[in-house]
């Protein structure tokens, strides 16, 4: 597949938009009318063609503003990229996963040539041509990680597994919704998680670990996640809220159809081979809520989730301020027809 890139941004004045391809690749991530945390996890097996999950990893004409836009943010913070040393197999492990995927399924747009421990990467739409030694990093510009996570849209964990648990020991994090990698780095499942409400009650954690502790290689899994963001602003991080958090008061019944985006975080988590650690991608899809209307069975179904959604999600997910202003604006485009389960 050829693909075309968009020049735009995620920050200032915000030019970031959706082609129809990429509405309709959009990953929707509700099955049903109301919204409540579960143990969402599926294999990640090909989905439909020019779909989100077409690919193990999901490459689209956002690729070069997002590298862009995560370059500027590293630039301002590097603690936004962190690997423990204990971490350096895994990181590995991550080039070539990435390389691999990215080459086969994208081969007009990246090449991975393999002679051995001697490889040969080229990006055509950042323009760059690297040999290196797999397994040393002193033939690489940057770490390995930093290297390959530069060139691929989402964010990345990699998570050493020990004492029956997974510890958030490395990553490369800059489109978060509202979570700190630096402050995270080191924590296990459990800790990290500690802020979310209700799914600790309802067993979401526990038995979600239980199934990642027993990940098998070749068998990746994923799920989906979601929240709100006012602009398409990739990096709502806590060390920048100041420059963002402002913004939620800004929303008002005219410009909810352009400020108000659905945020959606396609999650995927494969073993890698060497390092037995796991890697976790998060791969965030932006959409205004103009761009979500035009999919009727959409805008029908989310203005049925935000409604109606628990308080303790919506204060959790920072919605309080713009809630009601977009469930207001979304009512205009449900019709009240009763929806199909599951699309
Ligand atoms: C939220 C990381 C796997 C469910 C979060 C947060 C982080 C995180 C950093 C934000 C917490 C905060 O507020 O500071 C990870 C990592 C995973 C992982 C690295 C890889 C092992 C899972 C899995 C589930 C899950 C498998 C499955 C049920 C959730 C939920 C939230 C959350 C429900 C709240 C999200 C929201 O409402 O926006 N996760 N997570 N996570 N995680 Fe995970």
């Amino acid at each position: 597949m050829t693909l075309s890139f968009n020049a735009e941004t995620f920050r200032d004045d915000y030019t970031f938009a959706n082609s129809p391809t990429a509405i309709r690749a959009f990953p929707f991530p509700f099955e049903r009318d109301d919204y409540t945390y579960t143990v969402n996890i599926e294999q990640h097996v090909p989905g439909p063609v020019q779909s989100a999950t077409e690919f193990p990893i999901h490459i689209d004409e956002h690729y070069v503003a997002e590298m862009q836009d995560r370059a500027i943010t590293l630039a301002q913070d590097p603690l936004r990229c962190q690997s423990l040393p204990h971490m350096m197999t895994a990181e590995w492990d991550l080039v070539e996963l990435l390389m691999t995927s990215m080459a086969t399924h994208y081969p007009e747009t990246f090449t991975l040539t393999r002679d051995g421990d001697r490889w040969h990467w080229i990006n055509r739409p950042l323009g760059l041509d690297q040999h290196f030694t797999f397994g040393d990093a002193s033939t690489l510009p940057q770490g390995p990680m930093e290297y390959i996570t530069r060139q691929c849209q989402g964010d990345f964990c990699l998570l050493d597994q020990r004492d029956d648990n997974l510890w958030m020991d490395a990553g490369m994090v800059t489109t978060q919704a509202d979570w700190s990698l630096d402050f995270d780095l080191g924590m296990n499942f459990m800790e990290w998680h500690a802020p979310v409400p209700l799914a600790h009650d309802l067993g979401v954690f526990e038995r979600a670990l239980k199934f990642l502790l027993n990940l098998q290689q070749g068998r990746p899994v994923r799920r989906l996640n979601w929240t709100m963001t006012i602009h398409p602003r990739l990096d709502t991080s806590p060390e920048n809220y100041h420059r963002w958090g402002i913004d939620k008061a800004s929303v008002t019944p005219e410009n909810v159809g352009d400020k108000v985006h659905l945020r959606v975080e396609l999650q995927a988590l494969w073993r890698l081979p060497r390092s037995n650690a796991i890697v976790f991608s998060i791969r965030c899809y932006l959409i205004k809520m103009d761009e979500l209307v035009t999919q009727k069975k959409w805008a029908r179904r989310f203005h049925r989730v935000l409604a109606s959604l628990p308080q303790p999600i919506a204060d959790y997910k920072g919605l309080a301020r713009f809630r009601d202003t977009t469930v207001a604006w979304l009512s205009r485009h449900d019709d009240g027809l009763p929806t199909s389960p599951g699309f």
